[in-house]
């Protein structure tokens, strides 16, 4: 019976076992490690303050209790998430928010905690690509929402109410701003999308909202079905911390917490984001730095894109940390091919894709993007 078992499970391939919808799926092309300048991944340039090292080292020094499981309820890190949204007029109670380990878990909880096997999503495209991955996971269905290039990839939010109606969809994604175009959704108008489908949920996700004009975050508690994520890998510098964070009324919070995985956050993350969430003023002349220097990089890069590959090349504007290039000609991937031959790394997509023909550039330091637009003036000679 042993040997039975034990032959036949040797004749088995693993890849048969999985659910058959994520067969045909790939895994998630996150960029290896790489040397030289990372310009592909939205990062911060930055990395923690002088004096916040300084404090995570007198505290490691001193001993943390690693030895111990984090605290599983996050309670000093929500506490000083509302004091950092207070400082800026939005009042939330510690109830509202629920901390994750980066918000690709946030993503992933609210899919699984909502969808039952074949439920419906809406997933933005081009978009991040996790809410497709996070649907699929879950055993739901990923419907894509078209955002249109020649709209400028505007959120046609009255047009995803319908969508949402006449299929039933249960759960939908609005990045805002979108990674990879840069362009946010109107906050009336994603109020209006929660208002006029009470029994969706709209995950508003917000990891670029520092360099934005605009957050939802304020207004999230005046609708029981909405949920905004953010993050503290972008404009905060952390994202080899992992932190991310969900605020939504606290019934709806509550019911997130069934979904996470207990101790996800680490003990010595939970503390560094303590320490960068006090330290404001840094953080903000941070994202200031990046929001003048976005609008630099954009000027540069789009002059030197029509001057030498002529009409077709545009930057869309962005009010995030990047910028979304288009290139005509079939330049974009042999132009990131070309950069990374020279230690500079920014985001080609898949080709055929919504985005074929575009490049992605993170927003660096100043010398970054001094590097990055000189490069291209060689590339493209
Ligand atoms: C739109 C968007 N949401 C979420 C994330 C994930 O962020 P985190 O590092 O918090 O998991 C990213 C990362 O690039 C992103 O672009």
């Amino acid at each position: 019976m042993g040997d039975d078992a034990g032959g036949r499970l040797g004749m088995v391939r693993f890849a048969d076992l999985v659910r058959p919808r994520l067969r045909g799926i790939d895994v998630y092309a996150a960029p290896d490690a790489r040397r030289g300048l990372r310009l592909d991944a939205n990062e911060s340039p930055y990395d923690l303050p002088p004096g916040v090292r300084r404090a995570l080292a007198d505290r490691l020094v001193g001993g943390m209790g690693l030895n111990e499981y984090p605290d599983d309820g996050c309670a000093a890190l929500r506490e000083a998430i509302c004091e950092r949204h207070r400082a800026e007029g939005v009042d939330l109670t510690p109830g509202m928010v629920v901390v994750g380990c980066g918000s690709d878990q946030l993503i992933a909880m609210a899919c699984s905690l909502l969808l039952d096997h074949g439920d419906k999503a809406l997933c933005p495209s081009p978009s991040f690509e996790m809410y497709g991955q996070g649907v699929l996971m879950a055993g739901g269905d990923p419907r894509w929402w078209h955002l249109d290039a020649r709209d400028g990839y505007r959120y046609d939010v009255g047009g995803m109410a319908d969508a949402v109606r006449a299929e039933s969809i249960k759960l939908a994604f609005i990045c805002s701003p979108n990674n990879p175009t840069g362009n946010s959704a109107a906050c009336d108008d994603i109020g209006r999308l929660a208002a006029a489908c009470p029994e969706t949920v709209i995950v508003v996700d917000e990891a670029y909202a520092e360099f934005a004009d605009e957050s939802f975050i304020g207004r999230v508690n005046g609708y029981g079905n909405a949920v905004v994520l953010r993050t503290l890998s972008k404009a905060y510098g952390m994202a080899g911390l992992r932190v991310g964070y969900s605020v939504s009324g606290e019934e709806a919070a509550d019911a997130l917490r069934k979904a996470k995985p207990v101790y996800n956050v680490p003990s010595f993350s939970q503390a560094a984001a303590v320490e960068m969430l006090r330290d404001v003023g840094s953080v903000m002349g941070r994202v200031t730095e990046v929001r003048r220097e976005r609008a630099a990089l954009a000027g540069k890069v789009g002059a030197l894109a029509l001057g030498r590959l002529g009409l077709g090349a545009v930057v869309y504007p962005s009010q995030a940390n990047f910028i979304l290039v288009r290139l005509p000609g079939g330049a974009a991937a042999k132009t990131a091919a070309a950069l990374a031959d020279a230690g500079i790394y920014v985001r080609a997509f898949r080709e055929g894709g919504p985005v074929g023909d575009c490049l992605r550039i993170t927003v660096g330091d100043p010398a970054a993007n001094d590097a990055v637009v000189k490069a291209l003036g060689r590339i493209w000679d």
